[in-house]
């Protein structure tokens, strides 16, 4: 029997920098779920004896990959208490991206939430558990979680939040939950992603959360997040295109300030990532078209903006933004509708 699920990347809006325990976030974030970025993971299973080892054969784009093999190996050994089958069963897996590897978009959100989803799926069908959809999604964000933080958020269509906040209602640090309620632009918002660079991080994401540990300004970061996630949501559901969009250029700077402020110091902007800030700034300024920009742990700048536009977007790109990528490169993507099982 065999499970493939596609599952896409995410990009927040009020971002997760920082934790705490197993892969708990500090404050709270929310994310739109892209569609054209995505991982497709098949896990098939073959009983076996138990005896109490992971049996584990891994293929990534048809081939061996040792490195991603060690990977999966030691993410499934840290979530057997979790999934208790995978002592007694040979897992054969595969996967693949819809995007080249180091084009400067990650991958393990897409990765791991595919795998997760695949191995509730053995579950749904070994034990008879997660019958329940809500029940099966919840379960899939948190081993999601476990295996890369922001991956819980992918699941799920258009938007999820992920972490605890008084002001958002179920909220879990354990698990994100879909977010339904935003106008309707927002489902259809697109996210065009003008490489800077496409080059492995000087310093990654793990690395990067441990030195908010020592961050003098952590405390009133996870604050403003915890804010800023209420104040996104306001406007979300009210459809307000401007103060959605300067929360979202707010928390990608702070983002990249908190790495500046780091101890050690880091920097992951390019110059033409600043260009391109300005550009995109002085584009809005002039045509007052909502145009709004957000920033991963990268150099590379993802613009936001509602479909209406989109001619007018692709117009400032052809003419203006191409010039500061990386060989004129840019990954078009868009809201999407969460992760889909391919076969049953
Ligand atoms: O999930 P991680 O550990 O790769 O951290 C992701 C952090 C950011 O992408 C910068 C922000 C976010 O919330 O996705």
């Amino acid at each position: 029997m065999k499970y493939t699920w596609r599952s896409p990347s995410n990009i927040a809006l009020v971002k997760y920098w920082g934790k705490h325990g197993i892969q708990l976030p500090n404050n709270s974030s929310i994310s739109f779920t892209l569609s054209n970025a995505y991982s497709e993971t098949s896990v098939a299973f073959e009983p076996k004896a138990d005896d109490g080892k992971l049996a584990i054969e891994f293929l990534f784009e048809g081939s061996k990959n040792e490195a991603f093999q060690k990977r999966i190996e030691k993410f499934l050994s840290s979530i057997i208490s979790h999934f208790p089958f995978l002592t007694s069963v040979k897992l054969h897996i595969e996967s693949t991206n819809s995007f080249p590897h180091s084009t400067g978009i990650a991958s393990s959100a897409s990765a791991m939430s595919a795998l997760a989803l695949g191995l509730c799926s053995i579950e749904k069908e070994l034990t008879g558990a997660l019958a329940n959809n809500d029940d099966f999604m919840r379960k899939a964000s948190i081993i999601s979680r476990l295996g890369s933080g922001s991956a819980c958020r992918s699941v799920y269509p258009h938007l999820a939040i992920w972490g605890e906040n008084p002001g958002v209602a179920n909220s879990s640090n354990d698990y994100a939950i879909p977010y339904t309620e935003a106008a309707s632009i927002f489902t259809t918002f697109h996210d065009s992603i003008l490489i800077v660079s496409s080059d492995e991080k000087k310093v990654s994401s793990t690395a990067g959360h441990e030195l908010m540990h020592s961050n003098i300004f952590a405390d009133t970061r996870y604050k403003q997040a915890n804010n800023n996630t209420v104040e996104i949501i306001k406007a979300l559901q009210s459809g307000d295109l401007e103060k959605f969009g300067l929360i979202a250029e707010e928390e990608a700077l702070t983002l990249h300030a908190l790495m500046m402020t780091s101890n050690p110091s880091y920097i992951l902007l390019q110059p033409e990532s600043l260009q391109l800030i300005a550009l995109i700034r002085s584009f809005r300024e002039s045509t007052k078209l909502p145009v709004y920009f957000t920033i991963d742990a990268g150099p590379n700048i993802h613009l936001l903006y509602p479909h209406s536009i989109f001619n007018e977007v692709q117009d400032l790109i052809k003419n203006e933004l191409s010039k500061c990528c990386e060989n004129g490169k840019v990954i078009e993507d868009q809201v999407g509708i969460g992760a889909t099982l391919m076969n049953a």
